[in-house]
């Protein structure tokens, strides 16, 4: 059986358009087609809403005809039209949603609305080792750190989040810190390449439970942004130069170690010995090696995301459809509109006749 899905994610500051098909057991890239606006954001220090839906707007058409092309079918001949819907910024999100609803009904095609995070989570499909349920998956990008595990049927059950800063935004705040353009966590790891990691000793983040303890598998790292924050100010007043490689690489590998050190207790302690590793920071170099080196220890098979495939992309969007369409999910309203947040645990509601939003 083949399945086509015309996949458009436009939920941040990528534009991206993909054609993606599920034939003879795998998933297959026809055409992949992304326009990054991080450039344009750098300039502000962060992602400006409103520049975001604008250019999502000037870039769709182009993009399309462009993956269209590329795939070599034609749109009437797609199984699904897929969208992201949730979370995102919501004037970015009715760019790819209204454009994919509109493809829908002049091609009378069925309509699927994608979580995001459904998406990043189905980019290991794209990679030579795609998992069976149950497993973990460490899912770090810029809005979310989560631990969620993944059952038949497309179920999840969050195990682990962080209590403030998602690891991505404390790498672009740390970048700030440093005077590192945006995104930051590419600049941190190309920098701290040429620093020594135990240079600087920054606090693990843990969260307290109100019984006392601590939430064994969730992350707080608002606490370290500001450790290295009060590590620059001590620096700046001594006049000397920043060591700017020596403090990226002591922040990174914090990070690499708290994400490493409670995802294989979490999949330890709930007996999964598979654990995926999805979103823009795990493209991270030194995050991807820590985890492959500790989990071999603890016999956790890993599961890695392609790199290019961690960051904003819609091969994901169009993947997470063809997995909807797998799992026999009927299409999705053509009354479903697009929301800045919504539970992944309920992204089945994203199928039923009267859409939750
Ligand atoms: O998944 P993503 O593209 O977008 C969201 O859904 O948020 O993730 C973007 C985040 C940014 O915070 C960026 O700084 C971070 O992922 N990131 C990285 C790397 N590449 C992107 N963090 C660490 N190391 C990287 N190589
Ligand atoms: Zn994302």
């Amino acid at each position: 059986m083949t399945q086509t899905v015309l996949a458009l994610e436009t939920s941040c500051d990528e534009t991206a358009v993909a054609v993606v098909q599920f034939h003879e057991g795998k998933f297959q890239i026809l055409a992949n087609c992304i326009a990054s606006q991080a450039d344009e954001h750098a300039q502000w220090g962060g992602v400006v809403p409103e520049i975001a839906s604008r250019r999502h707007l000037e870039k769709m058409p182009f993009l399309l005809e462009k993956a269209i092309d590329q795939s070599g079918i034609s749109i009437s001949k797609v199984n699904a039209i897929a969208a992201t819907v949730t979370p995102g910024l919501t004037g970015a999100l009715l760019v790819g949603s209204i454009t994919a609803r509109t493809l829908a009904c002049l091609h009378k095609r069925p309509f699927l609305g994608i979580h995001h995070l459904e998406g990043h989570l189905s980019s290991v499909f794209l990679s030579d080792s795609a998992p069976s349920p149950p497993y973990l998956v460490l899912l770090v990008s810029g809005g979310h750190t989560e631990l969620i595990k993944v059952d038949t049927d497309l179920t999840y059950t969050r195990l682990g989040r962080s209590h403030d800063d998602a690891a991505g935004e404390a790498f672009d705040k740390v970048a700030r810190l440093l005077g590192l353009s945006y995104p930051g966590g590419p600049e941190i790891e190309k920098i701290a390449e040429k620093g020594d990691p135990k240079s600087f000793s920054f606090p693990k983040g843990r969260v307290s439970r109100p019984e006392g303890g601590f939430y064994p598998y969730d992350f707080s790292f608002s606490g370290l942004k500001t450790a290295v924050m009060r590590q620059v100010e001590r620096l700046n007043s001594s006049e000397l130069e920043l060591p700017l490689a020596n403090l990226a690489a002591s922040f990174e590998n914090v990070v690499a170690e708290v994400l490493v050190e409670r995802s294989l207790k979490c999949a330890t302690e709930n007996q999964l010995n598979s654990l995926v590793l999805v979103g823009g920071v795990a493209a991270n170099h030194r995050l991807r090696e820590m985890m492959f080196q500790k989990a071999s220890e603890k016999l956790i098979k890993i599961h890695l995301a392609p790199k290019s495939f961690c960051t904003d992309n819609a091969a994901m969007i169009g993947t997470a459809g063809l997995l909807r369409l797998l799992s026999e999910s009927r299409a999705s309203s053509l009354e479903l509109g697009v929301s800045a947040r919504h539970p992944l645990d309920k992204s089945n509601l994203l199928y039923q006749i009267n859409p939750p939003f």
